[in-house]
């Protein structure tokens, strides 16, 4: 709650992330009963500035569903979907070398079926004002395009940035304009 108080007055949105895949147990903060005390306190610290609940894409639907529903309730602004997986399926690195490589989250194409799902999913039952921010596996103004169509308010992307570099948001905006 301190950090909320003091980050408040300086950000533009608050994100509750419960969703990385790098603390240990953090994940298991997504279950309803340890998660909504948890965001209706953030919420109270929060001086009107919107705050959002980030999700991982290996929720079930229901859980989606419910926490999201139960972040409406609260007044929360919307759900930040989604964060990186700690699904191995689909990937076509050998399996050997994949599981050599540890734990951890994976990002970019892997995500982004599981992360537009979501973002239809919610959608379909939660509309505006709630906001969807659609995060995973965003890489082109095709895909910003397929997340605005599909009701996303704010698209974001990592993976894709860190591999295009400096220059990729605004290949993705001049993409956009020329598609209108
Ligand atoms: C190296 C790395 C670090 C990340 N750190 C955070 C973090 O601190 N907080 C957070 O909410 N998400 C974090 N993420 C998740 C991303 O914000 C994003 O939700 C996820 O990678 C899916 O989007 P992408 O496919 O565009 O990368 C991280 C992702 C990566 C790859």
């Amino acid at each position: 709650m301190t950090s909320t108080r003091i980050l408040a007055p300086l950000a533009d949105y608050l994100v509750v992330n419960v969703s990385s895949p790098n603390t240990p147990g953090l994940r298991g903060l997504q279950e309803i009963d340890l998660l909504e005390p948890l965001v209706r306190a953030v919420f109270r610290e929060c001086s009107g500035v919107p705050l959002f609940v980030k999700i991982a894409p290996d929720v079930t639907n229901d859980q989606a569903l419910r926490i999201a529903e139960m972040c409406q309730r609260i007044g929360v602004a919307g759900i930040v979907a989604t964060n990186t997986t700690v699904s191995r399926a689909g990937l076509v690195t050998d399996p050997a070398r994949v599981e050599a490589m540890g734990d951890g989250g994976v990002s970019g194409p892997p995500v982004a079926h599981r992360s537009l799902e979501i973002l239809r999913l919610l959608r379909a039952r939660l509309p505006r004002p709630f906001a969807l921010i659609s995060v995973g596996g965003v890489e082109t103004a095709v895909h910003v395009r397929e997340r605005l169509d599909a009701g996303a308010d704010l698209v974001q992307g990592y993976t894709g940035f860190v591999y295009a570099g400096p220059g990729w948001a605004r290949r993705i905006t001049r993409g956009l304009n020329d598609s209108v």
